[in-house]
């Protein structure tokens, strides 16, 4: 039968590397990572090993026969919980998968693909294991396929996208959380025995309770620079679920995916159901190194234009709210000018007539510009934008209604609402059925039209502001457990679509602040709003919170007048990311305006080292009255560190910091930037130190006065 296969195989020209025989090693190794897996003679697939990478392969039976099945099924004799749960379309609730087969091929120098292919021996039920290893920046991303040839279709109930067992003896979890306003919310237990589960279901989007990602540290918890761990997160703009299962003899299992919750999939024999992708990264030195890695990826293969600079922005926000006309953007278009920036941010107002848009309360999918606010149209604002030789972009929420619009009257089949329930609202609003291809285009057509008409638009924030609540889809009928899976294809569908006609034009991802953030959006956004909470001494935890997996390039961070503190430090804190303002400038004293002048052109000149340096984080807000981190580039001949002091009690001095990431043998000149006239420096003028000292005994860095900081240029000689 064997044979028959690899002839069957052969014949088809596949490139199998290897036929199920006696036992076979399959190894996803990145430059420091190897996950093995092991067809056993007994055809299942386990996984033998992941941790750090070995020397050598070793032997097939150098491993001790493991008893950890790769991706388990249900309904036969596992008592825990499954990583998939079918039932066949003649009612058997049991699915077995064998080891079949598995290929690998490489894209390029940096990336291995491996695919192992599963097979049901009864029925013809087909799970394909997809890894793609980035040897470089140790990442590995897992998704699963499911596909079958049975008469009828097959109902999906459980569909993880990665599983993975560990034994260690203890495990500790750091999750992430929050609400409106208070996101990334830091926190780290450890596991009991039973289960353990992080989930959300918003619908809309993955985040706002619960973040999708996590770190998992093995036998003790890491810090920043020791312990072992893997650190993941979920590609995935909707329900997510990770489960956390230690057994009685205190093995973990880790199922990652999509939430099944209320998500029954009925697949049609010969159609292929694609899971979200799990990006995950191993680390043997501590959670800073894991950081690193996902950000060298994210930068590289998972952000959008992670290579491309990205712009500085004055956004209209929190300044006018809806209450602005053409004279007072045409005002803010001069400010943008004036403070040096690149781009112009018209934000929610500027749209709507039958229901203007002039609270939240009214015009959202009426995707016209508002007569009076606009007697002229947008064409005015891009044409004296580029006058000013800066840049025109614009607010958006196409996957939105409010009830008091022209779209709610004409299309009330288009809106995700329960029949015989009232409406619920949040925010006012509703959302529109993006599993309807009517839909689709319409939610195209609002970014395309607007690209159309005015081409010289040049960036989009692209918002989503609820979550699903009372939802039924009445394009779906009888399959309304597809609709949270539907919403999220259907939205990719229209984002893949609009990068085809528009590769490049950068797009901000928004979810009411941070609710949409995850790398399956961020593979069409340059950037994401990390909160709505912009006050620095919040975003200083909001922001760190993100920098576990984030890279800063897309942590969008906007100086604006939410809190009270000195402009200085409103301003220290965006710059560790993507920064931007959203402030009166015509308020600002002269001093004011010639500070923030000053640091949009440091920021300019050292965005590069923000943006795709080796983030340190030195001291944690969470530890100390303060938060320090560091960028290092690439070369180690520039770095630059950011210590913010928060709201210290007693006066407390702090310790100096010892500094990381720097070539020891090197000398570098140390000074302070981003100075405000009269405000007393930290460090005195340039100073020269070595690599060595710096990084063994160290700098004082922070100020002990609340609510200052302080930036520090470090140049190698
Ligand atoms: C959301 C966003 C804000 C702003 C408003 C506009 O709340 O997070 O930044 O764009 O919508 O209504």
């Amino acid at each position: 039968m064997k044979k028959l296969w690899i002839l069957i195989l052969l014949i088809l020209g596949a490139s199998v590397t290897i036929i199920a025989q006696s036992e076979i090693l399959i190894p996803v190794s990145t430059q420091n990572s190897d996950l093995i897996f092991k067809a056993g003679d007994d055809n299942r697939l386990y996984q033998a090993y992941f941790g750090q990478k070995l020397l050598q392969t070793p032997e097939s039976d150098a491993f001790p026969r493991p008893d950890h099945i790769a991706y388990i099924t249900s309904g036969t004799d596992d008592l825990f919980e499954p990583a998939i749960r079918i039932t066949h379309n003649d009612g058997n609730p049991s699915l077995e998968l064998n080891y079949v087969s598995h290929e690998t091929e490489k894209q390029g120098d940096n990336v291995t693909i491996t695919h192992i292919r599963l097979k049901d021996p009864q029925y013809p039920v087909v799970v394909i294991l997809h890894f793609k290893a980035y040897y470089l920046e140790n990442v590995i991303e897992q998704q699963v396929e499911i596909i079958h040839q049975e008469k009828q279709p097959v109902m999906l109930y459980n569909y993880a996208s990665f599983m993975m067992h560990f034994d260690a003896s203890a495990y500790w979890l750091t999750q992430f959380h929050g609400d409106w306003a208070e996101e990334m919310k830091m926190q780290e237990s450890e596991l009991t025995s039973g289960i353990k589960i992080i989930d959300s279901k918003l619908g809309t989007r993955a985040h706002m309770y619960q973040t999708p990602v996590f770190m998992l540290s093995l036998n003790e918890r890491s810090d920043e620079n020791h312990g072992e761990l893997i650190a993941g997160t979920l590609g995935w703009s909707g329900n997510f679920r990770f489960l956390f299962e230690i057994d009685e003899n205190n093995s973990l299992r880790v199922i990652s995916g999509i939430n099944p919750y209320a998500s029954e999939y009925s697949l049609e024999p010969g159609r292929s159901f694609i899971t979200p992708s799990f990006v995950f990264t191993y680390s043997n030195q501590g959670k800073g190194l894991a950081s690193r890695n996902l950000h060298k990826w994210a930068v590289k293969y998972g952000v959008m234009d992670g290579g491309q600079p990205r712009y500085t922005l004055l956004n209209n926000w929190e300044t006018t709210y809806f209450n602005f006309n053409e004279e007072k953007l045409i005002a803010l278009l001069d400010d943008t000018k004036k403070m040096g920036l690149d781009l112009f941010l018209l934000d929610d107002g500027w749209f709507a007539n039958k229901y203007p848009r002039d609270n939240d309360r009214a015009g959202l999918g009426d995707w016209q510009e508002n007569k009076a606010k606009l007697p002229n149209g947008l064409g005015v604002l891009t044409r004296e934008a580029e006058n000013r030789n800066v840049k025109f972009g614009i607010w958006i929420e196409p996957e939105m209604v409010n009830p008091k619009s022209e779209l709610y009257e004409k299309h009330p089949d288009w809106i995700l609402k329960l029949p015989n329930r009232p409406e619920h609202y949040y925010r006012n609003q509703l959302v529109l059925d993006l599993t309807n291809p009517q839909v689709q285009d319409f939610v195209f057509n609002v970014a395309d039209g607007l690209m159309t008409h005015y081409p010289d638009i040049a960036f989009f924030k692209w918002d989503c502001n609820r979550m699903m609540t009372n939802a039924y889809s009445p394009y779906l009928k009888n399959k309304q457990s597809h609709l949270y899976i539907d919403y999220v294809n259907g939205l990719y569908k229209v984002l893949d679509r609009f990068r085809q006609k528009y590769p490049h034009v950068p797009m901000m991802l928004c979810s009411g602040g941070g609710g949409r953030v995850d790398y399956g959006a961020l593979r069409y956004f340059t950037e994401f709003w990390a909160s709505d909470n912009t006050d620095p001494l919040e975003r200083v935890y909001i922001q760190w919170g993100y920098s576990y997996f984030f890279p800063a390039l897309s942590v969008c961070n906007h100086i604006t007048s939410w809190g009270k503190q000195s402009i200085k430090f409103r301003t220290d804190v965006a710059m560790m990311g993507k920064m931007g303002f959203d402030i009166q400038v015509n308020e600002l004293s002269d001093k004011e305006l010639t500070f923030c002048q000053d640091a949009v052109k440091n920021y300019k000149r050292l965005s590069d080292v923000i943006w795709r340096g080796d983030l340190y984080r030195l001291i944690s807000p969470y530890a100390e009255d303060r938060a320090v981190l560091m960028y290092v580039n690439g070369g180690k001949d520039k770095a630059l560190l950011f210590s913010y002091t928060l709201n210290p009690r007693f006066g407390e001095s702090f310790n100096v910091v010892r500094l990381q990431g720097l070539d020891p043998v090197k000398t570098y000149a140390v000074q302070e930037i981003n100075q405000f006239p009269g405000i007393r420096n930290i460090l005195s003028g340039k100073s020269l130190y070595t690599g060595d000292y710096l990084m063994n005994v160290g700098l004082t860095v922070s100020s002990s006065l609340p609510l200052t900081s302080t930036v520090i240029e470090i140049t190698a000689e």
